[in-house]
């Protein structure tokens, strides 16, 4: 099994707001390893973006606060780490990509200038070396007459194209660890999985762990190694992908599952998501944080928290209940 390249542990995040303390990452532990793609999912609000940005020292504190775990990137702690060594790390060992490209591209810089910035400061590129480092960075992730693209403006790409530059800007200094956060979800179903193709890709040839965050089990299929399935800011179950979509034990990664919409559906890509919302992170329940949307709940699990322990095959999941013995209940 490859080593461990990040280990996360017991990791705790919180946003002090007037209602009180949001806790946004409760106690969260993985590990991603060198050369796969580990997925994250779980619906909105369920703290994957949260977890990913304590990791590289980008939660606004305040309102936000790390309260305990650690983070390591290869030997060294990132949650302790100074700002000038998190910045060189940042961007260039570990680089992250967002749903939004507008987000991580100035739109009143032209793409040459943004890309060149990133290998002059992480890779002291002349402007020359930067050019051709760039032009190259996006032929790779399929611009096509990169040479003339270069000095276009991101609105002057589609939003596909945008993502694409993106990502040539995230890879531009071969990073050890690519954070994806959403990276297809505003993107037509041809053009997302085009993308997923290019990071699997760029994957074998150079071989990137990726953390790949979604809310759409079909991405994961499609693109992730392992699974993590979080809800309320912790991990429910974990597993590898084949032995999560094939066995499910945690009630919330079956209805997940069961709303992954078919490919040949009439319905496209409509979620049909699970009845309910996620608990208010301000005051989580006492017992099990997916009790209320819970088809198979039992009283008792109105009273402790389910911790993780192991799944038969792989992996683990954090439910009292065994799925296939107990029969669903609707809910009213
Ligand atoms: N700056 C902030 N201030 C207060 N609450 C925040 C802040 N950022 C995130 N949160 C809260 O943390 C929780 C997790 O958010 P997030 O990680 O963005 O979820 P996800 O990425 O899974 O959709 C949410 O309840 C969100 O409202
Ligand atoms: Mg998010």
């Amino acid at each position: 099994m490859p080593e461990p390249i990040l280990q996360v542990e017991n990791l705790y995040v919180e946003f002090k707001i007037d209602e009180g303390i949001v806790r946004a990452v409760n106690g969260i532990s993985f590990d991603l390893r060198a050369g796969e793609t580990l997925g994250i999912v779980g619906e909105s609000g369920s703290g994957k973006t949260v977890l990913n940005l304590a990791m590289l020292g980008l939660i606004p504190q305040p309102p936000g606060k790390i309260t305990s775990g650690s983070a390591r990137y290869r030997d060294e702690e990132l949650l302790k780490m100074n700002d000038k060594r998190l910045s060189q790390i940042r961007g260039h060992r570990i680089a992250m990509i967002f749903q939004d490209p507008m987000t991580a591209l100035n739109p009143f810089l032209a793409v040459e200038e943004q890309l060149t910035e990133v290998t002059r400061l992480h890779l002291g590129h002349t402007h020359d070396e930067a050019i051709k480092h760039a032009i190259t960075m996006l032929d790779k992730v399929g611009i096509p007459s990169a040479e003339k693209r270069i000095f276009d403006y991101p609105h002057q790409f589609s939003g596909g194209m945008r993502q694409r530059v993106m990502i040539a800007m995230a890879l531009s200094c071969n990073p050890d660890i690519l954070i994806a956060d959403e990276p297809t979800t505003s993107l037509d179903v041809t053009i997302q999985s085009q993308i997923l193709d290019l990071m699997k890709e760029l994957q074998k040839t150079e071989g990137t762990s990726i953390i790949l965050i979604t809310h759409d089990l079909g991405v994961v299929a499609k693109a992730c190694h392992r699974v993590l399935v979080m809800y309320a800011g912790k991990i429910v179950e974990r597993a590898d992908a084949d032995s999560l979509f094939a066995n499910p034990r945690h009630p919330y990664t079956r209805g997940l599952l069961e709303s992954v919409p078919r490919w040949d559906s009439e319905r496209g890509d409509s979620l049909q998501a699970i009845p309910g919302q996620p608990p208010h992170l301000v005051d989580l329940p006492t017992g099990c944080s997916f009790y209320e949307r819970c088809t198979y709940r039992q009283d008792s699990c109105r009273e402790s928290v389910p911790n993780l322990v192991d799944r038969p095959d792989d992996g683990q999941f954090a439910c009292f209940v065994n799925i296939d013995q107990v029969k669903p209940k609707e809910l009213v």
